[in-house]
């Protein structure tokens, strides 16, 4: 039998993610409303371990819905990666006296929150919070809408600058291991490449990008590379285009941390917000170790395990209809 929940803790952790302050609105507002308290985590796993933590209450998350970043700040925590660590981390929850934890943030602070829950049989709910959406099991993670839109308008204010200067551009794009935001943005901002790592098709690429381009006439191309596509991200693949087409002027443009910030938009603030909701209800149904998310527009249940370690591959009919309006 379990024990009834009546403090949460929540916490963010890794990197931050617009409409991560939506979805701690929405736990915070949630647990309230339920009868629950709920004591806010400052700094993640960090926070954890030496006990930075501040009760919150409907207040607290007054007029955060559109504000980018967490207002509980995030960190990549290596103490909590030991058992000493975890350690310090339980004996915190015991004296807050928190009886579950929802954590926000991607495959990092999922596999921390899996680990807590197995060696101290702490009840652990996730919502999944990256830009990457690399987790498996949800077919969007909050942050990601926003950040596909950031890149999208960088796209089409250099796509200004190539057309006027016949040029190429070289631009890289974030996701940790996964093309997802590099394969649709590209098809968002109509650019002519997408080269991400589950279809490592640099040098084809790149002659069908420029070379198509300027049998069409085209006079300028937009390359979009995943940071770890190939080794040297963007630079690399800068370099291969110049010692093939020297006759283009050709830029890299690295959009780096700018796709993490800003206010997040109505996707993800709905997002999070419905997410955020349904941690408390699967934590009220007694639901452990699993992460909220959205499956074909139906809030679903899946297992920490197998979100981590299923691995979400790019859809073949989107990168296939990429190779179709590229030409
Ligand atoms: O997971 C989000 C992310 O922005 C990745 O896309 C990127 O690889 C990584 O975090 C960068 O991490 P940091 O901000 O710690 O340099």
């Amino acid at each position: 039998m379990e024990y009834q929940i009546k403090t949460i803790g929540v916490l963010t952790s890794g990197g931050d993610a617009p409409g991560m302050n939506a979805a701690l609105r929405a736990i915070t507002r949630g647990a309230i409303y339920n009868g629950i308290k709920v004591k806010a985590i400052f700094r993640g796993y960090k926070g954890l371990i030496d006990g930075d933590i501040q009760e919150f209450t409907t207040q607290d998350v007054s007029g955060i819905i559109q504000r980018g970043g967490t207002i509980i700040r995030s960190a990549r925590c290596d103490e909590f990666r030991t058992p000493e660590g975890r350690k310090q981390a339980y004996d915190t929850l015991v004296k807050e006296q928190i009886d579950a934890l929802i954590v926000i943030g991607g495959d990092g602070t999922f596999t921390g929150a899996r680990m807590l829950a197995q060696e101290y049989n702490v009840p652990v709910i996730g919502v999944p919070g990256t830009i990457d959406n690399d987790l498996w099991g949800t077919d969007y993670t909050i942050g990601y809408d926003t950040a596909l839109n950031t890149i999208m308008d960088c796209v089409d204010k250099l796509r200004d600058t190539g057309t006027s200067h016949e040029r190429v551009f070289v631009v890289e794009v974030m996701g940790r291991d996964a093309g997802f935001l590099t394969l649709n943005a590209t098809i968002a901002a109509g650019a002519e490449a997408a080269i991400i790592p589950e279809r490592a098709t640099v040098e084809e690429q790149i002659e069908e990008a420029i070379g198509q381009g300027r049998r069409k006439h085209k006079n300028s191309a937009i390359l979009l590379v995943q940071e770890h596509a190939i080794p040297g991200g963007a630079q690399a693949v800068a370099k291969m285009i110049e010692q093939r087409h020297p006759e283009y002027g050709t830029r890299v443009t690295i959009l780096g941390h700018l796709q993490r910030g800003g206010s997040p938009t109505a996707f993800d603030r709905i997002l999070a917000s419905q997410l955020g909701g349904y941690a408390i209800k699967a934590l009220l149904e007694e639901q452990r170790s699993i992460m909220v998310g959205i499956r074909d527009n139906e809030i679903v249940y899946v297992p920490l395990s197998q979100a981590i370690q299923q691995k979400k591959d790019i859809p073949s009919d989107r990168w296939n209809a990429l190779h179709m309006l590229s030409i």
